[in-house]
């Protein structure tokens, strides 16, 4: 995707060939910048404190965070225990695993001086293949919102999106804001809701962000306006992406999403997951039982980021010094509020039947 007439990538090889750059989305809508990784520590780090974040993306981060291990150490306990740390930094979303499995089976049967090259060209792949494979999400996910768009007197199509599932949360392409960028390189014309997400606000600073430099026409709307917005006939569809999808089509992705699947589903508007086959754990049936929540910082929940009158950017607290907070990262979606998964291989019933029907090779 462009970014001031330049095309970006979220994650990219330096030019030297070693190290990883990255933009640092804790920065943005305020300031764009990259960051260069060198080491694992850093790749961890930048995964942890969400310089990096959105499933996909930070698959392909531990993916790159693991060619940057193996320049200090190639050997198979020091791989393994990479790939522990790496799989550690955030738990819930299962393509951080999934990716670390990938390398690690490729790169474990190696000679030790046959890694570090094979580990660069592993990475690589697992980030082409991420945006052919968004960009397949988005075209299978476009002729939903055509659809809706036939039928809708040639009014545009109101999509309500929750977090961000664009292009900074994957390699580049996004999930769930893949079929409206698609749509809208269609001629569709598409109205997003960008819900705010509170509390890291990943609605407000990346989708609202994303949608201006697309030049796709949406409105910021805190968490809480997206059930009154259905009720009201405002709502078309709603996609959103996911961190972690059950075998059975349970959906696990930020919180307040289950909320938004609540209200469409007493709306009668159809809500969408979209997501890439690795995003699937294919061991887990029961989401809300069995998938692990992070829990992250209660300054997140105690402090919003922004920019001043004067242009600083700052950190202000929003509550008592004496109040604590909790702050899940994620919540479950049962599969019977879903009206439909939007895969690359096209879209499936959130079911066992469903996401088999797609992928027959986990039966
Ligand atoms: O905590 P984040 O910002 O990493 O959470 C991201 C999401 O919840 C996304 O919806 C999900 O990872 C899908 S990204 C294509």
């Amino acid at each position: 995707m462009k970014v001031n007439g330049t095309a970006y990538r979220s994650i990219w090889l330096a030019d030297d060939g070693k190290g990883v750059e990255i933009i640092d989305q804790t920065l943005l809508p305020f300031q764009f910048k990259v960051v260069r990784l060198d080491t694992l520590e850093q790749a961890m780090d930048a995964i942890s404190r969400m310089l990096v974040r959105g499933a996909p993306l930070i698959g392909a981060t531990a993916a790159y965070g693991i060619c940057l291990g193996l320049r200090a150490d190639q050997g198979s306990e020091a791989l393994k225990k990479m790939g522990e740390q790496l799989i550690g930094c955030r738990p819930t979303a299962v393509n951080l695993r999934w990716a670390v499995e990938r390398m690690l089976q490729v790169l474990l049967p190696l000679e030790e001086e046959q890694r570090l090259q094979a580990a660069y060209a592993e990475a690589a792949k697992i980030c082409e293949e991420d945006v052919l494979t968004n960009e397949s999400i988005g075209r299978h996910g476009a002729k939903l919102i055509a659809e809706v768009y036939a039928r809708n007197g040639g009014n545009p199509v109101n999509v309500l999106t929750h977090c961000n599932a664009g292009w900074l949360a994957t390699v580049d392409w996004g999930t769930a804001l893949a079929p409206i960028f698609k749509a809208s390189e269609q001629g569709i014309p598409v109205h997003v809701w960008v819900d705010e997400t509170r509390p890291r606000n990943q609605g407000a600073s990346l989708t609202a962000w994303e949608l201006v430099a697309a030049g796709i026409d949406h409105h910021l709307i805190v968490d809480n306006a997206g059930g009154h917005l259905m009720q009201h006939g405002q709502v078309d569809l709603c996609i959103v992406g996911t961190d972690r999808t059950t075998a059975s089509g349970d959906v696990c992705n930020k919180i307040g999403t289950y909320l938004k699947a609540l209200a469409a589903a007493d709306n009668e508007v159809p809500f969408y997951v979209a997501l890439p086959g690795s995003t699937v754990d294919w061991g887990v049936d029961d989401g809300v039982a069995q998938i692990p929540i992070e829990e992250r910082g209660q300054d997140e929940v105690l402090q919003l980021m922004g920019v001043d009158a004067s242009g600083g950017v700052g950190r202000f607290s929003i509550a008592p010094a004496a109040t604590q907070a909790v702050n899940p990262a994620f919540d479950v979606t049962p599969a019977r509020l879903v009206t439909g998964l939007i895969t690359e291989r096209g879209v499936c019933s959130a079911s066992k039947q469903g996401l088999l029907g797609l992928y027959p090779e986990k039966g």
